[in-house]
């Protein structure tokens, strides 16, 4: 299909950025050339070099930018740095210079690294990424840098980045040589070598097998800002439900929906809080390859999904995106799938039309209309390495996209396909995907795997922020009741709080050993170990009012809920390779910890930080040595918060999760900014502001909204020095 008829097919904004002649920037295609600069939208710059794809995750979006939310960022007039690009045989490379001092951090999901300068990375979909080459569950073709603004590159094509890891050989020039020059060869044939010294200062990033493409630069002026930038033109982030918030327990994939009931109910009566269960494969008649249709263990989902719905609890099924022949929607599928099979089914075409429609309609009727809450999009991320189970890179799809392509926008376009499910049904969703991509920010998936240990998994909260992505350090194998713990402490201090007990009977603290677990030999006090995981998951249940009031800075403003602290303390050259810990919300620092430590270091930008546990303070700008007591994750919260925690309970539709007690950290302190949510599709956000007056000592409300309406109310200030 020509480009601008498949652009405006799509229509909206995105189209129209991506068209108009007068946006964009022709560079010349011999040799790096340079472009004056064009603006697409306030503090947005695109530079297009050749003729882009048709398939890009720019054109192929659905979601809108979030013009509200990028009219309350600065406005820049000036593009911060100009790309230069060049068309050569293999496809097109782009420049963009270095500074000294300057750092490099995003490039989607990347597990074994942290900021990028020094790396070189080629941005390849995969479900086992071992080594540091970039690939990944959810490759971004962005970045940002501590001069303040992100780079995107608007490609569906495995890039590669060389962030300052490349030399070019000596020119030959007429020029004598001196020795600041900093070359010791010459002359040759009466000509001099001189070496380009600053070609290690430059990004070059090489993008084989295209005849052009589009740059879009995203100006700060800080680099959150860059960052809160890059998340609004996507849309703004995802605002999940509060129960998305709440905790979530998956059953092993062979329970049968009378056992379901019996999770459900051991849950309730054990007074663990849980406010979504995940059912895994088998409530499918089929699902490797998946038919979507419940098997023989469920044979009354409405009825089952109806009486979950009475006792609070919402239902997430597990799914992936390959279509079993015996699927209802198989035939009609056909026409618009892939060439290749993946585990015996048809690979869905979600760029087109057709293949999304068709995909979501079956979702609405049979389980949506139902009452399913949401999804779990499994093996949607390739693979090489696990058994070659994906589709290869040389397949086509009826959208004209190649495996390659496909395999960047699988995630994010399956995305599409469920949320015009929800969308259409006015109702909010949040999910599990595992793999995304560029402009992601506004989907309620959060990105999980289990092939990685704690550490990695901590690396990932921190990490995941810089692209719009969020990530879950899912609990799911525990060597010991120990590492059990540590791992839950993390997880609840994360975008999504999940046990993934797939493979386990029963709940891991009864026992950790699978066999045993399985074979229901439960270990000795094994209820001292329950007790102590309910108190951890009570935690994330008071948690839930602040951590939902990060996700509407999100959702208004593109502030990453969970990111590392380099984003909020640029100029602090000791936190540039910090991913032990991380920020949740501005105030609160999270530093976990994985069994078998009983020290660990942190580190304190500035500002005085008062430990959640003990409320004792240490200044900022110092790193230091805590002992860590197996009951306690490391919290910092930052002197002048006020903290609101939820009564615990067993669902966040219990009344009591909107009764809070303020932490009130030190003198001087900012109001807390809580936002009254219903629950609704687009929701109106009601702002519940806790104000402490220092003189008085005492606390107060301000808000909006009519009293019926009003749901949070303060019951405790707690004055902490
Ligand atoms: C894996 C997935 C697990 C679980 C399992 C079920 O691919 O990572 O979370 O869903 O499949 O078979």
């Amino acid at each position: 299909m020509e480009r601008r008829k498949f652009l405006n097919a799509l229509g909206g904004v995105s189209s129209l950025l991506m068209t108009s002649p007068l946006l964009a920037n022709q560079l010349k295609t011999t040799g790096f050339s340079r472009a004056e600069q064009s603006s697409v939208m306030s503090g947005i710059w695109k530079f297009t070099v050749g003729t882009p794809e048709e398939i890009t995750p720019q054109s192929t979006r659905s979601v809108e930018p979030s013009l509200s939310g990028l009219k309350s960022l600065p406005d820049i007039k000036v593009c911060p740095v100009e790309p230069l690009g060049e068309l050569n045989k293999r496809g097109v490379v782009i420049k963009i210079p270095l500074k000294k001092e300057e750092y490099i951090y995003g490039l989607g999901l990347q597990f074994q690294s942290f900021q990028q300068r020094g790396l070189k990375k080629m941005l390849r979909v995969n479900s086992d990424p071992k080594i540091d080459t970039g690939d990944s569950h959810a490759p971004v073709t962005f970045f940002v840098t501590t001069s303040g603004y992100g780079i995107f590159i608007d490609t569906a094509r495995y890039a590669s980045f060389y962030i300052g890891t490349t030399k070019h050989k000596p020119k030959l020039t007429s020029k004598k040589n001196t020795k600041e020059d900093g070359n010791e060869v010459g002359p040759l044939n009466g000509a001099y070598l001189r070496k380009d010294v600053d070609s290690e200062n430059e990004i070059l990033v090489d993008i084989p097998h295209v005849e052009g493409i589009d740059v879009y630069v995203f100006s700060g002026p800080t680099m959150l800002q860059a960052v809160q930038r890059y998340n609004l033109f996507a849309g703004g982030g995802a605002l999940p439900p509060r129960w998305g918030l709440g905790f979530w327990y998956r059953v092993h994939k062979n329970l049968k929906q009378d056992e379901v009931y019996s999770m459900a109910k051991y849950f309730r009566d054990s007074k663990i809080p849980c406010d979504v269960l995940g059912l895994e494969p088998g409530w499918q008649s089929k699902s490797y390859s998946c038919s979507y249709v419940w098997g023989k263990g469920f044979p009354d989902p409405a009825k089952m999904l109806s009486d979950f719905k009475k006792d609070h609890f919402k239902v997430n099924l597990w799914e992936h995106a390959f279509v079993h022949p015996t699927s209802p929607i198989y035939k009609d599928l056909l026409p618009y799938s892939g060439d290749y099979e993946v585990w015996g089914g048809l690979v869905s075409d979600f760029i087109t039309k057709e293949g999304r429609q068709i995909y979501a309609d079956f979702h609405r009727t049979e389980h949506v209309d139902i009452g399913v809450s949401g999804y779990k999009c499994d093996e949607c991320d390739n693979s090489d390495f696990t058994g070659p189970w994906s589709f290869p890179e040389l397949s086509q799809f009826p959208s004209g996209a190649d495996g390659e392509q496909m395999h960047s926008l699988f995630g994010l376009r399956y995305q599409d396909a469920i949320m015009s499910v929800f969308n259409g049904k006015k109702e909010r969703t949040y999910g599990l995907i595992r793999s995304s991509g560029a402009l992601a920010a506004p989907y309620p998936f959060v990105l999980y795997s289990d092939l990685y240990d704690h550490k990695t998994f901590i690396h990932g909260i921190a990490q995941s922020g810089f692209s719009g992505l969020l990530w879950t350090p899912e609990v799911r194998h525990a060597e010991s009741n120990e590492d059990l713990i540590r791992r839950l402490q993390t997880v609840v201090f994360s975008p999504l709080a999940m046990i993934n007990a797939w493979y386990l009977k029963n709940a891991p603290w009864k026992q950790i050993g699978k066999k045993a677990n399985n074979e229901g030999h439960f270990a000795a006090n094994w209820e001292e170990l329950e007790s102590k995981c309910r108190e951890i998951i009570e935690l994330r249940m008071k948690l839930i009012p602040y951590i939902h009031g990060s996700f509407v800075q999100y959702n208004q403003l593109g502030i990453p809920p969970f990111r590392a602290l380099v984003m909020d303390y640029p100029d602090d050259p000791a936190v540039r390779n910090l991913s032990n810990q991380f920020l949740l919300g501005e105030n609160m620092l999270v530093a976990p910890v994985v069994a078998g430590e009983s020290s660990r270091k942190i580190y304190l930008p500035e500002g005085e930080w008062y430990e959640f546990w003990t409320s004792k303070k240490y200044a900022g700008k110092t790193e230091y040595t805590i002992d860590v007591p197996l009951e306690q994750i490391p919290v910092f919260i930052k002197a002048g918060t006020i903290l609101p925690l939820a009564k615990p309970s067993l669902h966040t539709d219990d009344p009591k999760s909107w009764q809070l007690t303020a932490l009130v950290f030190g003198e001087n302190t900012k109001p807390a900014i809580l936002f009254e949510d219903n629950g609704n599709y687009a929701p109106e956000l009601k702002e519940v502001r806790l104000i402490w007056d220092n003189k008085k000592h005492e606390g107060h409300l301000e808000r909006e909204g009519k009293p019926s309406d009003h749901q949070y109310s303060v019951i405790a200030w707690k004055f902490i020095i």
